[in-house]
């Protein structure tokens, strides 16, 4: 059976000292918690991820990482972009297409493509964001997580039974992708979700900030 993935993804948040105490008090929490079926991700920006690595190897945490964004090109000439080759020197994961990329940074379709084709050179693993049952799924994403965007960040979560709906036709679609939830998941409501058939897990982004609420997830 896979592990249910945790992914918490702290956008354009966190400092340097904020973000090694976030990982001081999860590698305190995370002791009393049963990781066999639950997988931890976290996706820092990327001035943290590095730091991320090395405490993470150092405390030797069961924590995976990931980025919350790569580059559609590869490594050359393109000012500001971190390639995935670059990216998969501190992570496993990457997240790709997130509806506030498309909303503010005007990220397109065909830029998800070549997002996904260069991570997927590289063995990064494939987390692509979709907004409903009708978005466009890429080949080479091992990870779909359907985030309505009227539910990201607005504390009005999507009902669990059209969750489920509109899982059921992403499963049928693309029967071999993880399926997973994003858009306002808490402590109060994130059991519901749990029961959800073929749910593989959860995107997390204001809860996920505080060590101690983002552990408060997990079961
Ligand atoms: P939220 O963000 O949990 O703050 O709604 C989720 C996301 O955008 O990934």
């Amino acid at each position: 059976m896979e592990k249910v993935l945790y992914i918490a993804n702290w956008k354009s948040n966190k400092s340097k000292s904020e973000g090694t105490l976030f990982f001081e008090e999860l590698g305190r929490l995370i002791g009393s918690i049963d990781l066999s079926r639950q997988e931890i991700i976290i996706a820092p920006p990327f001035t943290f991820i590095s730091d991320a690595r090395k405490i993470v190897d150092q405390q030797k945490l069961p924590i995976k990482l990931s980025g919350q964004n790569v580059s559609s090109y590869p490594s050359g000439a393109y000012t500001g972009e971190i390639n995935a080759g670059q990216l998969r020197e501190y992570a496993e994961y990457v997240i790709i297409g997130h509806s506030e990329r498309r909303k503010y940074l005007h990220e397109s379709d065909s830029d998800i493509e070549n997002k996904i084709r260069e991570a997927q050179e590289v063995g990064l693993k494939v987390i692509q964001c979709v907004q409903d049952e009708k978005s466009l799924v890429h080949r080479g994403a091992q990870i779909i997580a359907y985030e309505p965007p009227s539910a990201i960040g607005s504390g009005n979560p999507d009902d669990p039974e059209h969750v489920e709906e509109v899982f059921r036709i992403l499963k049928k679609q693309n029967p071999e992708i993880t399926l997973i939830y994003g858009g306002s998941v808490s402590s109060d409501n994130i059991d519901s979700y749990k029961s959800i058939e073929g749910m593989g897990g959860f995107l997390i982004g204001g809860a996920s900030l505080n060590a101690n609420s983002f552990v408060s997830l997990l079961s």
